[in-house]
């Protein structure tokens, strides 16, 4: 949620910090603003909407300077308005600051300050950070210039309750930048003869691919030429310098309209980069070299307990239906933003799982840490390296999946289903399951990026059904077993990238209430196995049809569907159980996104939404 770029070097900063800025635009997009600074003077700009709105209105003759600061702004505090953009310039103009998080006590620093003189321009929270490093700053002795600066920040920070990831320029230190952060992202890009601040990797990738990340409690002040870091009780920290493996090609748009459509496309890579290396060499289980807890004490868990939000949560629910069925080990899985207030009963040798893209959702990483301060072990499935999540977790599994730039998930789930699928197999296989079931079922794992390699070509049918559906303002999506999380999801995707309402019921739930939307203006998506269940399915297709309820199957290449029971049909390859809910899932995304640009919607940002949700 926002995003900040700062800049020290040689180089024209406004410059530099828009391009940072458009590529973390994906974390919020409410409004833009950039501020640099030459000599004791800082030129500013920022208005709402969109970073290429800003680039047209800014010209980088009138921002000379080689320091500066940018941020794209989700709002909390205060309207969508050009006055509560950020960067804030304090009201006795010696301090410019961009802020990512919430400041829960600005009421009352802010009721202090204005009894000390100092003004407000917006309604932000944000506004009264720079105020009262402002107000220390002029109330510190005066040693050197800087280090009154960083000491200003320093005690700031000690005052402040919330979060935030923060990057400050004064007046008086023309090439200085203070940062720092709790609860929000910041990384330090190292570069040659330069230094960049940002909330991720991809607004510093083009530049550098050396980066220090920065932990809650630190303060990192840069200079022209160097660096350190500290906390907030004055010790300094030696700073560790990280390598960066993502290339720059990754969070660029290449050849596609939009990162939805080229990250739906990734998904085979995604899914051979996630499985890399962890299958065990008599290829009969999965081994994961992250989660350092030995073999037998993972024997001895009696319950897993998986914490996640959104479509990782949905991926939560496969991983739980994958590891009963074939580990027959009891799974939980919460809201993690329930789980912190729900204080449920836990069994002794319980193990907690989070699964987060960013690994910056704040509500999983809160979760993560009440499971932690009963006690018990949390193991964190993420994408995005050195992620706060990442780092607290007592281990885990990257994803490797590559930047996941648009705001609906979906490299990103398909490869969190694949790691669930494989946890299934290592515990299965500890268990119950035999070697040769072990061997059938890394077969099947191994061969699921091809599978949907071969589903991604069902894409033109697809933008054609979409064409014919985009008009409808209500939809259902039903699955049963693993295909429910599907269906879940798809629902999910329709809404937040359409806006359409869409609602995901297991396909025999849908009798109980859901039943009465039916009507020829909503139609229902199946979600459709051969098998067992395709009897049950059908017959719960009958009864949306008997109400004139339209159908888009998504079945499997053996079901025998009734002739005419289904208005448009989607044939996906057969698939192993472990696999079907990674190639199911296909085509909701597709339908989803055909749908989108159909009604000309902004796909990869949505309304109201932002990538990471770093507030509560
Ligand atoms: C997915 O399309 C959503 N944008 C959202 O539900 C997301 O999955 C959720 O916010 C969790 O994010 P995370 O995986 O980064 O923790
Ligand atoms: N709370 C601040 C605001 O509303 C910062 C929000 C953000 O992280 O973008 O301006």
């Amino acid at each position: 949620m926002c995003g900040i770029v700062g800049y020290i070097g040689k180089q024209k900063a406004s410059a530099i910090i828009l391009e940072g800025l458009k590529r973390l635009e994906y974390r919020g997009y409410d409004s833009a603003g950039v501020a640099t600074l030459t000599g004791s003077r800082f030129d500013l700009a920022k208005k709402i909407g969109r970073v290429a709105g800003l680039i047209k209105s800014t010209s980088a003759q009138k921002m000379p300077g080689t320091t500066g600061i940018g941020h794209t702004r989700w709002a909390t505090h205060g309207g969508v308005t050009d006055a509560n953009a950020h960067p804030h310039i304090s009201s006795d103009q010696k301090i410019a600051l961009i802020h990512n998080g919430v400041i829960e006590n600005y009421a009352s620093i802010k009721k202090f300050l204005l009894t000390k003189g100092y003004t407000f321009q917006s309604e932000t929270d944000t506004e009264v950070l720079g105020n009262l490093i402002a107000y220390h700053y002029q109330k510190e002795p005066a040693t050197s210039e800087g280090s009154r600066f960083v000491e200003s920040v320093r005690k700031t920070l000690r005052h402040v309750e919330g979060t935030y990831g923060i990057a400050v320029m004064c007046g008086d230190c023309p090439a200085e930048i203070v940062a720092a952060r709790k609860g929000s992202p910041l990384i330090l890009g190292v570069g040659d003869g330069e230094y960049m601040l940002a909330s991720d990797v991809s607004a510093i990738i083009s530049r550098t691919q050396n980066v220090v990340y920065l932990k809650d409690g630190e303060i990192v002040h840069i200079t022209a030429k160097s660096f350190s870091i500290s906390t907030l009780d004055s010790e300094d920290v030696s700073p560790v310098i990280d390598k960066v493996t993502w290339r720059i090609e990754d969070a660029e748009l290449g050849t596609h309209a939009h990162f939805m459509e080229k990250e739906i496309f990734e998904q085979p890579a995604a899914l051979e980069n996630s499985m890399r290396g962890r299958f065990s060499e008599d290829g009969s289980t999965a081994q994961f070299g992250g989660l350092n807890i030995s073999a037998v004490d993972f024997r001895q868990i009696d319950r897993f307990h998986f914490l996640a939000c959104g479509s990782a949560w949905h991926a939560c629910l496969v991983a739980e239906h994958l590891i009963e069925r074939f580990a027959r080990v009891p799974v939980e899985v919460d809201y993690a933003s329930e789980f912190r207030y729900r204080n449920t009963p836990l069994s002794k040798n319980a193990l907690f799982f989070t699964l987060s893209q960013s690994g910056e959702t704040i509500d999983t990483l809160a979760a993560m840490r009440e499971a932690k301060r009963k006690g018990y072990k949390v193991l964190a499935v993420n994408n995005v390296v050195g992620s706060s999540i990442a780092r607290e977790a007592d281990g885990g599994v990257y994803q490797h999946v590559g930047p996941e730039i648009g705001v609906a998930s979906t490299k990103a789930f398909t490869s969190q289903l694949l790691l669930g699928a494989m946890l299934a197999l290592y515990v299965g296989r500890m268990r119950d399951m035999s070697f040769n079931d072990g061997v059938d079922y890394v077969h099947a794992l191994k061969g699921a990026p091809d599978l949907v390699r071969k589903t991604l070509e069902l894409a033109p049918q697809l933008k054609g059904i979409a064409k014919r559906y985009a008009h409808y303002h209500d939809f259902l999506f039903l699955g049963r077993l693993s295909l429910f999380p599907v269906a879940l999801e798809g629902a999910l995707k329709l809404k937040e990238i359409s806006y359409i309402h869409a609602e995901g019921y297991p396909a025999a739930e849908m009798k109980h209430g859901p039943i009465a939307l039916i009507s020829e203006q909503c139609p229902s998506v199946f979600l459709v196995p051969s098998g067992e269940m395709f009897n049950k399915v059908v017959s719960s297709m009958q009864e949306i049809k008997a109400r004139k309820g339209k159908i888009i199957a998504i079945a499997t290449e053996k079901c025998d569907l009734p002739a005419g029971l289904a208005d448009e049909v989607i044939l996906i390859p057969e698939c192993h159980e472990a696999v079907l809910p990674i190639v199911a899932t296909v085509p909701v995304q597709l339908l989803s996104y055909y749908i989108a640009v159909e009604l000309n919607r902004d796909v990869d940002k949505p309304r109201n939404l932002a990538k990471s949700v770093t507030v509560e």
